[in-house]
């Protein structure tokens, strides 16, 4: 039973905006905590401000500034003062403080909370002499930020910290910063948030505390403790580490290093294509007679390829993309097990359970209009998806990027409705549904190459831009496989 509660309010700040927290101090077992009001102004943080590095600020023609970010994402900042153009720069510059540049800006002027919300500053939390926390934006804060922290804050059980360089770091794949730990008295506040008590046994000031929260939670590091508790399987069928695999092995909920970036180049050398071959006498293998393998089904392996330059006179049928999808993706057979629903479709996929679905965006078809279709291998239909068409074509430029070719005539999308696979696998449900993606590719790359089409794979897709395309939960279903179709040219 609850013990009858007291409430204080904890308050902190967020680019201007003040926020509370109403705390639940229960009994004795809790600390006090007496909030901002008891304190002086003094025991607050004191907020430094820092452009985020990899950012560079670029100028059009008329004069007007933009924010760009290692060529994945920018902003253009309209209209700005000639005073917020020398904050602008000061803070490329050097670390500044926040309320030292909202004095200068005044309170008119909204450039530092656009800042933040653009997740463009890098910013540190000290107290007196202390920096307790650097937090360091991950990519532009796109979802509304909570109008007020939790009542009853809690870890999020995606966080974890580890350790970069000399500082720990607090990262989680559901939020888009992270956060250097700087200080030990901040390891006391995360135990307590870790253990549902939002007073812990920290000896910082309650509102330095609440700000601390403040910022976790604006965030998502930290979110209300009934969450937990509230039966909903798209969260809780994600083991953390699954989740973790899944953000950071494609683009869109990070801006770290992601593709062929040769890193190991500068410092080692290529590890060679043929393994050192075992010790002992090998074993000769005889050349397969031709005639074992179906003579068609031998051409079709010997012919694939990945083709990434489509015929531009001629764009694929829609009688060639009903084709494809018929021998590579269809549904053969239904049944039922465990109360599971089971398909049989061209390509295995284990359990049967068939997560994958397959979204063609078009581009340039004869016999279908450009744009986003969900592919129904049930009733082999497609279905127009009201997909925001900006982000859609963000979807086919990103894979221009990856194949160095002009745009695929249609791009398959292979989105997982997760549940499928985690309502019953645990802990190894995500490198099923990767597998069943390789499966499918493969069955593809086949299908294409006995279709004389052009096929290709590609390595890292965005889920973060077709989560914007389709307006999914990303927890729900989410794109995890790319692969373009083309005419073939001649
Ligand atoms: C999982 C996977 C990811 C791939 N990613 C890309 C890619 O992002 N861009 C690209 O141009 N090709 C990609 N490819 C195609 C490979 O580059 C290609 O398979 C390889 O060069 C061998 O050529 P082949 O398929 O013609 O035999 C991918 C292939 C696979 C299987």
């Amino acid at each position: 039973m609850r013990s009858p509660s007291r409430e204080f309010v904890i308050s902190g700040s967020i680019g201007g905006e003040e926020l509370s927290i109403n705390v639940c101090a229960k009994g004795s077992a809790r600390r006090r905590f007496s909030g901002g009001r008891d304190h002086a102004v003094t025991e607050r943080c004191n907020r430094q401000l820092r452009l985020r590095p990899r950012v560079s600020m670029v100028t059009d023609v008329d004069g007007r500034i933009a924010l760009v970010h290692s060529a994945r994402w920018g902003e253009r900042l309209d209209e700005l003062s000639a005073e917020e153009q020398a904050v602008l720069y000061e803070l490329g510059v050097a670390e500044q403080s926040e309320s030292e540049l909202s004095a200068r800006l005044g309170p008119e002027s909204t450039l530092l909370s656009r800042l933040r919300a653009g997740g463009w500053l890098t910013v540190s939390y000290a107290y007196h002499d202390r920096v307790l926390v650097t937090v360091r934006p991950l990519g532009p804060y796109r979802e509304p930020h909570p109008t007020g922290p939790p009542v009853e804050p809690l870890l999020s059980r995606f966080a974890v910290l580890r350790r970069d360089g000399d500082t720990l770091l607090l990262e989680s794949p559901r939020c888009r910063a992270a956060m250097l730990v700087r200080d030990t008295e901040v390891m006391a506040v995360l135990h307590g948030l870790a253990a549902r008590d939002p007073a812990p046994a920290s000896t910082l000031p309650a509102p330095v505390v609440a700000e601390i929260i403040t910022e976790l939670a604006w965030y998502g590091f930290v979110h209300e403790a009934g969450e937990d508790d509230r039966p909903d399987l798209t969260t809780e069928q994600w083991s953390t580490h699954e989740l973790w695999f899944h953000a950071r092995s494609r683009e869109g909920f990070h801006d770290y290093p992601l593709g062929a970036t040769s890193w190991g180049a500068a410092r080692y050398p290529p590890p060679p294509g043929r393994r050192e071959p075992w010790p002992g006498p090998a074993v000769p293998l005889p050349t397969p007679d031709r005639t074992t393998l179906d003579g068609s089904f031998g051409a079709v392996l010997e012919a694939r390829r990945s083709l990434r330059v489509p015929d531009g006179d001629n764009p694929l049928t829609l009688a060639q993309l009903s084709e494809f999808l018929h021998w590579s993706a269809r549904v053969r057979w239904t049944t039922e097990a465990s109360g599971q629903e089971l398909t049989l479709r061209p390509s295995p996929s284990g359990g049967a359970l068939h997560s994958l679905e397959i979204y063609p965006v078009v581009t340039s078809m004869s016999g279908l209009a450009p744009g986003m279709y969900h592919y129904d291998p049930f009733d082999h239909t497609l279905e127009p998806v009201p997909a925001d068409p900006l982000a859609t074509a963000q979807l086919v430029q990103r894979t221009t990027a990856a194949t160095g070719a002009p745009p695929p005539q249609v791009l398959l999308i292979l989105a997982a409705r997760f549940s499928r696979v985690m309502w019953k696998y645990q802990g190894m449900a995500y490198a099923l549904i990767l597998k069943d993606t390789g499966a499918l590719m493969q069955t593809m790359y086949l299908v294409a190459t006995a279709m004389n089409l052009a096929p290709c794979a590609i390595g890292a897709g965005d889920s973060d831009l077709f989560a914007q395309a389709t307006n999914l939960n990303p927890l729900e279903e989410a794109s995890v496989g790319e692969f373009t179709l083309s005419s073939r040219a001649p």
